[in-house]
């Protein structure tokens, strides 16, 4: 089963997905937990680009290309590789981020982002969590931690603007997108995303054996 993390920055995806993939850990899953822009050598070597913080002017259309380049790298070296050998792989951001980002946010258009995006068209997640908050409260929780990289530092419009798409996406796909209020404490969002999971292997798992 492939699961994605969405949502601004600061939402809480690297921490949830640490806590969860703990906790389905103990629960005996075997989880592979990856990250994007990065999460192969070369994807890596593309994320060293794109979030630098020395290359501000660069265009929008290159930034889509090297989200959509080092997705398909990803995927190809290291999330393909790790579900078929049957690995519950969980994603720190995915295509819906070019979506919210790229496609919504600059404007880009969905046509354009998902034809670059080809091959995780191809491979969509099957779940998908995006964990809502206000910007301005997203943005706080970093501000203090880390230096901030190229795109920490977009404006306020642009942050509501990512919302606004991931909102879109939210009816867009709704079978294959859980929002979340990333408002609530951290062990209970856990809680509730773990359930949420074990939810559809249960399903999936039902699904198959009807099958056979
Ligand atoms: P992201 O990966 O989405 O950028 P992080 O997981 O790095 O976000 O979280 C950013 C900061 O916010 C961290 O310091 C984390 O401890 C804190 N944080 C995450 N989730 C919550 C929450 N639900 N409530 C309060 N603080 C949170
Ligand atoms: P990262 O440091 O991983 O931030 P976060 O903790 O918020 O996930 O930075 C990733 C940044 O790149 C983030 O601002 C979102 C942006 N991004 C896109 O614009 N498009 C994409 O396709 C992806 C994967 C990320």
């Amino acid at each position: 089963m492939f699961i994605t993390f969405e949502g601004g920055d600061g939402s809480g995806k690297s921490t949830l997905i640490k806590l969860v993939t703990t906790e389905l850990e103990k629960a005996g899953y075997d989880v592979f937990a990856t990250r994007e822009p990065g999460g192969s050598f070369v994807a890596e070597a593309i994320r060293d680009i794109v979030l630098n913080n020395k290359y501000k002017g660069i265009s929008e259309y290159t930034e889509a290309l090297l989200f959509a380049a080092a997705r398909a790298e990803h995927l190809d070296k290291t999330i393909l590789p790790q579900l078929k050998e049957n690995k519950i792989v969980i994603c720190d951001r995915f295509i819906d981020s070019s979506l919210a980002y790229q496609a919504y946010a600059r404007n880009l258009g969905v046509d354009f982002v998902l034809n670059i995006n080809k091959v995780a068209v191809e491979n969509m997640p099957n779940l998908t969590f995006y964990i809502d908050i206000d910007p301005d409260v997203g943005i706080s929780r970093i501000k203090n931690r880390r230096k901030n990289d190229r795109l920490d530092q977009e404006t306020k419009d642009f942050h509501l603007k990512t919302r606004d798409g991931y909102l879109k996406l939210i009816e867009k796909y709704p079978n294959r997108i859980v929002k979340i209020d990333g408002t609530k404490s951290i062990s209970e969002l856990t809680n509730i995303i773990v359930e949420k999971i074990k939810e559809k292997l249960w399903n999936k798992l039902y699904l198959f054996l009807k099958k056979r």
